[in-house]
């Protein structure tokens, strides 16, 4: 028997000890019903997951002027928080715990998936100069969007403490806050989005400065041992760059270090990256500068997350395409089990085929 720490030593994560460091990453699965609110069928896909240390929701938005596609949740009406608790229910009964990720997807929006038709904000009146807004009409090019004044931005922050108190009470066990991928928060980060003069532009500290108002504002929901924040300082999808992103995210990851959060989850350099010009900086770089729990996520598989829980360059690992293919993930790992392959074609939107019917062990050995 060997000591060394893995996938399967218990762990304290903030407020809660996972029985396994196995986390389902966030996912958008665009299958929320009318007025984006979830249903039984999304609880029944949750709790199928519920073996995970720590599920994290699908991308959520705070505000109907945060949303960027078809049919993703939001935790802004009555009836999202009444969905939502179908789902948190279902994962509980199921002995899991789950965090509600609160989006906004900042200029990644077009005006058909606004209330009003009105412009998607944004830190700076920038397109993105690659890909298409997806709404319910199919891909449409992307709009310039409205740069936010400043006094609008006090109102954006409470829009995210709104959003964590929902989901509060929606019974979710705690939040993450999504400060990756190129929405709101991660166009505001960085420099290639953010052109602004004021005092949430500029320099790097003028930059983190939203990102960091809202995990106040979130922490002031939920405390921090019950909050976690995601960022992808390599990240280049939706047409993200920075200057001198190791400068960026080196002083955001140790700013956030005031709050003494759950954990910090970061993505990996992704190939597609490279194929962009982006400057890849894996994770351990980030590592000794975030004094608390560390995940790390992107195209890891069972033995490249052991290989990093025990070397110590991160704690935990989130999974995605394997947790959408495999239901039963931290059991199928635990006896080396062959995996299912995950279905590109069912990823987003549609019912019930792609997305509660993968097979787990047991019903595939039968
Ligand atoms: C279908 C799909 C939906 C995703 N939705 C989200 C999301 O809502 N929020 C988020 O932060 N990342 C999202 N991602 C990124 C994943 O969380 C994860 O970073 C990515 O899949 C890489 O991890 P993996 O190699 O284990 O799949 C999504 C990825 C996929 C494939």
């Amino acid at each position: 028997m060997s000591a060394e720490i893995n996938l399967f030593s218990p762990i304290q994560l903030g407020a809660y000890t996972l029985p396994n460091r196995i986390v389902m990453a966030p996912l958008t699965r665009n299958r929320a019903s009318d007025g984006n609110v979830p249903t039984e069928l999304n609880a029944i896909y949750y709790a199928q997951r519920a073996s995970a240390g720590l599920l994290i929701s699908e991308a959520t938005q705070v505000t109907p002027y945060g949303q960027g596609y078809p049919a993703t949740p939001g935790i802004h009406s009555p009836e999202q928080v009444e969905g939502w608790k179908l789902v948190t229910e279902a994962v509980h009964t199921h002995g899991g715990r789950i965090f509600l990720q609160l989006w906004h997807v900042g200029r990644i929006s077009h005006p058909s998936l606004q209330p009003d038709g009105v412009l998607p904000v944004a830190p700076s009146a920038i397109a993105p100069a690659e890909g298409e807004a997806s709404t319910y009409e199919g891909p449409k090019p992307y709009v310039t969007p409205r740069a936010l004044e400043t006094d609008e931005l006090p109102g954006i922050v409470e829009q995210y403490r709104q959003g964590a108190a929902n989901a509060l009470a929606a019974g979710f066990d705690g939040v993450e806050i999504h400060g990756a991928n190129g929405y709101l928060l991660d166009q505001f980060l960085r420099d290639g989005t953010n052109k602004r003069t004021d005092a949430y532009g500029g320099s790097i500290e003028n930059r983190s400065r939203l990102l960091l108002e809202v995990t106040a504002a979130v922490v002031s929901v939920w405390g921090a041992d019950r909050v976690g924040v995601r960022l992808s300082p390599s990240g280049t999808f939706n047409s993200m760059s920075d200057s001198d992103p190791k400068a960026t995210f080196g002083y955001a990851i140790e700013a956030l270090n005031q709050f003494g959060l759950a954990y910090l989850h970061l993505l990996e350099p992704s190939e597609a990256d490279e194929r962009h010009g982006g400057m890849l900086i894996p994770t351990s770089y980030f590592r000794p500068l975030f004094k608390g729990v560390l995940m790390a996520n992107w195209d890891y598989d069972r033995n490249k997350a052991n290989t990093a829980i025990a070397n110590g360059n991160a704690d935990l690992v989130s999974f995605g395409q394997l947790f959408i293919a495999n239901p039963d993930l931290p059991e199928r790992f635990r006896v080396n089990a062959s995996l299912n392959k995950p279905d590109p074609s069912t990823f987003y939107g549609g019912s019930e085929k792609g997305y509660i019917d993968y097979p787990a062990l047991e019903l595939q050995a039968s």
